[in-house]
């Protein structure tokens, strides 16, 4: 590889295990993390790690220049939840470290770039059921519209400066090693937590939220796969839509009860409902399938007995 790798945001949910995966790849010493706090204990002594700020373009400039960056994976943002609360806050973090990235491609400093966009940037008279990739998009959350927005300019610094960035719609991710921050889909990483500790959890999604997901195995390995692809098989430069499964509190719940009989599942609805229903409810992600050939291995029963064991190993560990 021409220079090292830099993840933004890398003690997140995704960033933990996608600079984990990488170091696993490239080798530890040509994966920089960094995020605004440390993160896991693993991440941080495996390879290089700095405090940064993703809003603090001198900062990146000289993480960049200092270690000889040459590919970029902008994980930093503030999730639909938590941007509901604090909207100028998230627009201003979502917005702003993306244009300092692409900024920085179109001065040829990095040559690659991996951004997240979601399912969020769906909105309530986008079709709900098998979304296609190119529909109406009318985002109602903060999160939402500043992704739909990144798109767009991702797809502009494509077309008019030749910048190679590659993006994936993330559906809900579902794992264990880190806790997710502020998302609407975080019920499905919860309740695995509370069958564990409680045998009962009280859902903030009605019973019938259905909403795309996807174990985390599988976004890692998207993340990699559309970022080894050669640059002529990216058609798409706005953001590709991204499938595995798609389920509501109520199947998740069923699933469970196969493991733990005696689980049991209420349900009472926040703000987050209403999020969760301006979204699809499942994904047509064709184009990622033809293009660069995504294909996903989780299911509904591989997670749930993958994320029981995960999950009772790590509450196992953190009692000791
Ligand atoms: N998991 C995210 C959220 O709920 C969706 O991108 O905000």
């Amino acid at each position: 590889m021409a220079g090292r790798i830099l993840i933004i945001g890398a003690c997140g949910q995704i960033g933990t295990e996608l600079t984990l995966k990488l170091r696993e790849i490239h080798g530890n010493d040509q994966v920089v993390a960094s995020d605004i706090r440390d993160g896991a204990k693993e991440l941080m002594e495996s390879g290089p790690f700095e405090i940064l700020n993703a809003t603090d373009e001198t900062h990146i400039r000289q993480i960049i220049n200092d270690y000889r960056v040459s590919e970029v994976y902008l994980m930093a943002a503030m999730l639909s939840a938590t941007a509901e609360k604090a909207p100028m806050k998230a627009w201003h973090l979502n917005m702003d470290s993306l244009f300092h990235i692409l900024n920085i491609a179109k001065e040829g400093i990095i040559n690659k770039v991996f951004w997240p966009s979601s399912i969020a940037v769906f909105g309530p008279t986008t079709p709900k059921e098998r979304t296609p990739q190119t529909t109406v998009m009318e985002p109602t959350t903060v999160y939402g519209i500043s992704k739909q927005t990144g798109e767009r300019w991702c797809e502009y610094y494509h077309r008019k400066f030749g910048v190679d960035v590659r993006s994936i719609r993330y559906p809900g991710i579902i794992s264990y090693k880190t806790l997710p921050g502020g998302g609407t889909t975080d019920y499905a990483i919860e309740i695995f937590h509370e069958a564990i500790k409680n045998s009962s959890y009280k859902s903030f999604l009605a019973e019938d939220a259905a909403l795309p997901m996807m174990y985390m195995d599988d976004a890692i390995k998207a993340t990699v796969d559309i970022m080894q692809a050669p640059a002529e098989k990216i058609k798409i430069r706005s953001s590709y839509n991204l499938s595995a499964m798609s389920f509501t509190p109520e199947i998740l719940a069923s699933e469970i009860k196969k493991h733990i009989e005696n689980f049991e599942i209420s349900y009472e609805p926040d703000f987050r409902q209403s999020i969760a229903e301006s979204w699809p409810s499942s994904i047509n992600d064709s184009a990622a399938r033809e293009d660069w050939g995504w294909k996903h291995e989780f299911d509904l029963e591989k997670l749930t007995g993958t994320m029981l064991e995960g999950v009772g190993e790590t509450l196992k560990t953190t009692k000791n």
